[in-house]
């Protein structure tokens, strides 16, 4: 296992009707807010009263954004700090999904740095202050409510980056299953997709001695396969919301990564694809990772997959270790079309013409794509290739 320090002080206040909590967060850190909201859904399904609510009771002014888009742009990020600056915001809240919350982030950041707010994603500058927020969140999927990463979408030059800072991660989060209850079916896929995608990008990695981190890597995962479809079907039931909800948050919180050195290929081969065609993540993501893992299979990841074909998927272990992992493959294929994302880039309209410039880009953005299989630019096209 390699070296750490796990260090997360969010607050989670979590199950129905905790935003029971968020006056009394608001009463010790906050003295004007700015509450982040994304295209309306709060506004439509009555959270955002439910927060409106609770700040008055804690009696302290509060200025808005709304319109934040699924993979925010920076302009709305520009918007915010400039709101930020005007008018003296002390405590930033996002209410919705990671999107408004990454949005909120960088805003964070932006807000009490001098130079341009995109550097926190371009340059080695280090973030060395930062407006304190928290979160309602709205919608399981990033795992943005209880760790330190945003991710911000430059528009005109089709970049979609990371920044990353224990100064943005919030201060606390409040997660009712409730809340997501009117999440509809295709986010409520797409999200779970990307926990596991989370969860798949810690546990196919280096060292295969982290065996803590990977024993709960599955279980969540199989968290994932119980209550996925029943959250989908059934989208008010309770312990299925429930139980992705906690599940996501646990995937990306350092809980399962922290003594791994993670792989995020599909990650960054997802960021290229949404930068340019702005697709919802978690589908672009189940499109990919099935190929991601057909073009990764070798015979120095092959135990690996055999460990998360029986541990997972409950393979036969008799079967013989090139089947069981080809097993495994397609039954993680299966498993997202059964829970009715897209299965090829095609159906989500991407066209083959820019693979060449995906795999350059993410080339470009990380240095070095994947780790468990450091991946060449033919390899990327490769996989692009395969699901189109
Ligand atoms: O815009 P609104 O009206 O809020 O509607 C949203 C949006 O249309 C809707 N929604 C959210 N909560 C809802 C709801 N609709 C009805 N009822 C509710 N309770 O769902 C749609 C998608 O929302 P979004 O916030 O975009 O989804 P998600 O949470 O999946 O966030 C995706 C963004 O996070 C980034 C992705 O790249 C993408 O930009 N990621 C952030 C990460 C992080 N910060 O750690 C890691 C991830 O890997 C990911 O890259
Ligand atoms: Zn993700």
């Amino acid at each position: 296992m390699l070296n750490f320090t796990y260090d997360i002080p969010t607050r989670i206040h979590f199950g129905r009707g905790e935003i029971k909590a968020l006056s009394g967060e608001l009463e010790t850190c906050a003295k004007k807010v700015l509450v982040v909201t994304g295209q309306g859904s709060v506004k439509r399904n009555g959270i955002f009263n439910d927060v409106v609510r609770e700040i008055k009771k804690a009696g302290i002014p509060f200025v808005e954004l709304t319109g934040i888009k699924p993979n925010p742009r920076l302009k709305s990020v520009y918007r915010g700090i400039e709101i930020c600056k005007a008018e003296g915001v002390d405590f930033i809240l996002a209410v919705g999904g990671g999107s408004v919350i990454d949005a909120s982030k960088a805003i964070a950041a932006g807000a009490k740095y001098k130079n341009d707010v995109w550097d926190f994603f371009t340059k080695d500058v280090v973030c060395t202050e930062a407006v304190p927020l928290g979160a309602v969140l709205t919608l399981a999927a990033t795992g943005s409510e209880m760790n330190s990463y945003g991710v911000i979408t430059k528009e005109d030059t089709e970049r979609k980056l990371a920044f990353g800072t224990p100064l943005v991660r919030p201060v606390f989060s409040i997660l009712d299953p409730e809340y997501t209850y009117t999440v509809n079916k295709y986010h409520t896929s797409a999200g779970i997709v990307d926990i596991m995608v989370h969860i798949f990008e810690e546990y196919f990695s280096a060292p295969p001695t982290a065996v803590v981190q990977d024993r709960i890597a599955e279980a969540l995962l199989k968290v994932c396969i119980k209550y996925g479809p029943i959250a989908c079907k059934k989208p008010k039931d309770y312990e299925a919301r429930a139980n992705i909800l906690w599940a996501g948050t646990l995937a990306l919180n350092g809980l399962l990564g922290n003594g791994k050195s993670g792989d995020w290929a599909s990650h960054g081969i997802e960021h290229e694809i949404s930068a340019i065609y702005d697709i919802t993540h978690g589908v672009g993501l189940g499109i990919i990772v099935p190929n991601w893992m057909k073009v990764v299979l070798s015979k120095n990841t092959l135990d690996k997959f055999v460990e998360f074909g029986i541990n997972v998927w409950d393979v036969d272990k008799d079967k013989g270790k090139e089947k069981i992992a080809n097993i495994a493959i397609e039954k993680t294929r299966d498993f997202f079309t059964a829970l009715g994302v897209p299965s090829k880039l095609s159906a989500v309209s991407v066209p083959q013409d820019r693979f060449r410039d995906m795999a350059k880009g993410a080339i470009e953005s990380y240095g070095q794509v994947g780790s468990f299989k450091k991946l060449s630019e033919e390899d990327i096209v490769k996989i692009l290739t395969f699901s189109l």
